[in-house]
């Protein structure tokens, strides 16, 4: 049984197949206490709440204690879960245990604030196979008065243990998820977004560790499943606790809670390993795989596409996009887009955000005249949209000037030279509905690539009452996935891109209603490698959309071999920015090899398990392997620069993932060769590469 509860206190373990978290409802300190997270332990009898005593008036019992949801009230003065005002004054939350449900291993315990009729429910769910626990909390107001809600995270995780490793990503405009490892000392460490978006500088997750490697050590894992203002607390307690608290962003955020309204907080999923950090990003990729990207998609391989952003930027017209498509055709291509500045008055990035309809100058015959060209020749269409922005120069803005956020007596500040709408009010959210709606209906497009190029400022929207003000970054994200989701219902077989400046919107929550992201917009090779392995950890692979552009590469200015670039786009959702009407036949030729390649090998990139076996961060080479069913396999390798001119061009690396008894067949561009299972992950094969941005790829079969 996954689920255990010991009745008379109740006790409650929750058992995946290697690992056991477990808690319970302690009805001397009114409290919920955790227990144990950790190692899979079988009979919940076993367990029973250790005895807690004040150490002084300053050392509360509930500061010392691990509680699995801490109301703040009492004499608590840690990070609390949930935080409210009563239409008294009182700002003070004393729970009662009500009752528990196991149902479909899913545990819910209800709660009740001891006078008020605040209810709080919190859920469990554990997918067994995967050992990834699901916690969420409900809250519902049977009072007869408003309830201000000032803080609601969705779950805390603890650790009786501290000198822990903190694992993270930092990042900005095309530079994101950079990862990093830090020691965590008493106090607290805080991740958070206030931008309106996850943002590009952090990602709502956490990662514990002490020792762990990719392959071994104990790692704590767990994500929030929210596209906007998120927090991470973790907090290392004076009593040798490591806590770690997640949610909604309590910074300039209240909800008003009515009477008769539930509000429920975002997901997290949480998961701990004995098996270093590559078992916990394997088990997130396939936990996302399975049961939280679009189901319409999820079991399809994403297709390989041909975008000219980076090569044209606003300067398209129909004739030059029926070129391209006509090259993209011939070279394998498979979904043809265009991105930013076919609608409005779009010519660069000053005016025309808000009217979404063809550009008569750039499509005089409208949209079909392209799509009808890209369908004829094979490919599906795809389009770029920022449905929450408005430019000043538009025809909406001029119509609607009061649709954006802002303040009384402020001037609102763009940035892009554009503002945000007011995601809040329901005829905005009703006019893009209908606005990308009739796009969809009116042409034959199979994708569509949502952006969201600046954060939110000025966050003020007059149609919210004054108290309802800062729950204003709550609703915007709920906005979003409103729209997307009305759009996706209508048109169930568009796939959908998420993009915020590139990856500034890759989290769970979005990953619920979008298909991929766009993971950067630095699309040079040799800093992808960097961003994909961060994305890595906790992302999956089939959402992680990577590019091969031309060169000298327009942010960083780097010039990268063509091999290079493909094989660092190859280890994700291959796409193409490349000019091609500048290519060469040979260049085109080569490409079109490339995306050959690929396609042989995309279902093991896009569906198997990933192994970072060796990181430029600490390495002279980057290598990533994919492995399905241990059958298949794609091994990639990198090397940066040379070093010396003495044996480093010869590496010995050891594979991963394969059967050791099995036989495999290891083709590489020049060589053929077999080799056992046991060899190639216990005494590895030899790999060559001398020189500046070499790389490779070898495909390994199973007989
Ligand atoms: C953002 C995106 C890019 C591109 C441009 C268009 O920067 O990340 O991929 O779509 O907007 O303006």
């Amino acid at each position: 049984m996954s689920i255990q509860v010991h009745k008379k206190t109740p006790i409650f373990l929750i058992n995946g197949e290697k690992s056991s978290y477990v808690f319970g409802w302690d009805a001397k300190f009114q409290a919920l206490r955790h227990i144990y997270w950790d190692k899979r332990v079988s009979n919940v009898k076993d367990f029973e709440f250790l005895p807690l005593k004040e150490l002084s008036a300053n050392e509360s019992e509930w500061d010392i204690m691990m509680e699995d949801y801490a109301p703040w009230g009492g004499r608590r003065y840690k990070t609390p879960c949930i935080k409210a005002t009563f239409a008294d004054g009182t700002r003070d939350i004393v729970f009662e245990f009500l009752k528990y449900e196991i149902r479909d291993n899913i545990l819910t315990v209800y709660l009740k604030d001891r006078h008020y009729n605040f209810f709080i429910t919190l859920y469990y769910q554990i997918i067994e196979k995967l050992d990834i626990l699901s916690r969420w909390v409900e809250i519902e107001n049977k009072e007869s008065n408003d309830i201000i809600i000032e803080n609601l995270y969705s779950a805390a995780f603890h650790v009786p243990e501290i000198g822990m490793d903190s694992t993270q990503v930092k990042g900005y405009w095309a530079g994101e998820q950079q990862l990093f490892t830090e020691r965590l000392f008493p106090g607290r460490k805080i991740f958070e977004s206030r931008k309106g978006t996850t943002s590009h500088n952090h990602s709502p997750y956490f990662i514990l560790s002490k020792n762990a490697t990719e392959y071994e050590g104990e790692v704590y894992f767990g994500v929030l499943a929210y596209s906007g203002n998120f927090k991470v607390s973790i907090d290392v307690s004076q009593y040798d606790i490591t806590s770690v608290t997640l949610g909604i962003n309590d910074f300039d955020f209240t909800y008003r809670l009515k009477p008769g309204e539930k509000f429920t907080a975002p997901k997290a999923y949480a998961g701990y390993s004995t098996e270093g950090f590559s078992d916990m990003s394997n088990r997130m990729n396939q936990f996302a795989l399975e049961y939280i990207l679009p189901k319409e998609n999820s079991g399809k391989l994403r297709k390989i596409l041909y975008n000219s952003w980076e090569a044209t930027e606003f300067n398209i017209s129909v004739d030059q996009q029926i070129k391209l498509a006509k090259i993209a055709a011939e070279i394998g291509i498979e979904l043809f887009v265009v991105d930013d500045g076919w609608f409005g008055g779009r010519n660069s990035d000053s005016a025309g955000l808000g009217d979404w309809y063809p550009n008569k100058e750039k499509f005089p015959n409208s949209l079909s005249e392209l799509i009808k060209k890209v369908n004829d020749l094979g490919m599906d269409f795809g389009i770029w949209v920022e449905p929450e922005m408005v430019s000043p120069d538009s025809n909406l803005y001029r119509l609607h000037p009061d649709w954006i956020y802002n303040f009384p007596n402020r001037d609102p500040t763009t940035a892009r030279n554009q503002l945000v709408l007011n995601l809040t009010r329901d005829e905005v959210q009703e006019y893009l509905i209908s606005a990308l709606d009739k796009l969809l209906e009116e042409n034959n497009i199979a994708f569509l690539k949502w952006d969201m190029n600046r954060p939110i400022s000025e966050p003020g929207a007059l149609n919210l009452d004054r108290i309802d003000q800062k729950s204003l970054w709550y609703r915007h994200t709920q906005a979003v996935f409103n729209i997307v989701g009305a759009l996706r219902r209508n048109h169930p077989n568009v796939v959908f891109e998420g993009c915020s400046s590139g990856g500034g919107r890759v989290d769970y929550g979005a990953l619920e209603h979008f298909d991929q992201f766009w993971t950067s917009d630095n699309t040079d090779a040799l800093d992808r490698l960097y961003i994909q392995e961060g994305y890595s950890v906790m992302y999956p692979i089939k959402a992680m959309c990577a590019w091969v552009t031309d060169v000298p590469n327009c942010h960083t200015k780097k010039t990268t071999p063509l091999d290079f670039r493909f094989h660092c786009a190859m280890m994700g959702v291959l796409g193409l920015g490349i000019n091609l009407l500048k290519c060469s036949e040979e260049e085109l030729e080569m490409i079109k090899e490339k995306i050959k390649e690929y396609k042989e090998i995309r279902h093991v990139v896009q569906e198997g398990k990933l192994y970072r076996i060796s990181s430029l961060r600490k390495s002279e080479i980057h290598v990533v392997q994919y492995v399905l069913d241990e059958r298949e396999s794609v091994f990639f390798a990198f090397l940066k620069g040379q070093k010396y001119i003495s044996l480093p061009y010869q590496y010995t690396v050891k594979m991963k993932g394969l059967d050791p008894a099995v036989e495999y067949t290891i083709t590489g561009k020049d060589s053929k060769y077999k080799k056992n299972g046991d060899y190639l992950m216990n005494v590895g094969i030899n790999i060559y590469m001398i020189g500046d941005y070499q790389s490779q790829i070898l495909k390994i079969q199973a007989k």
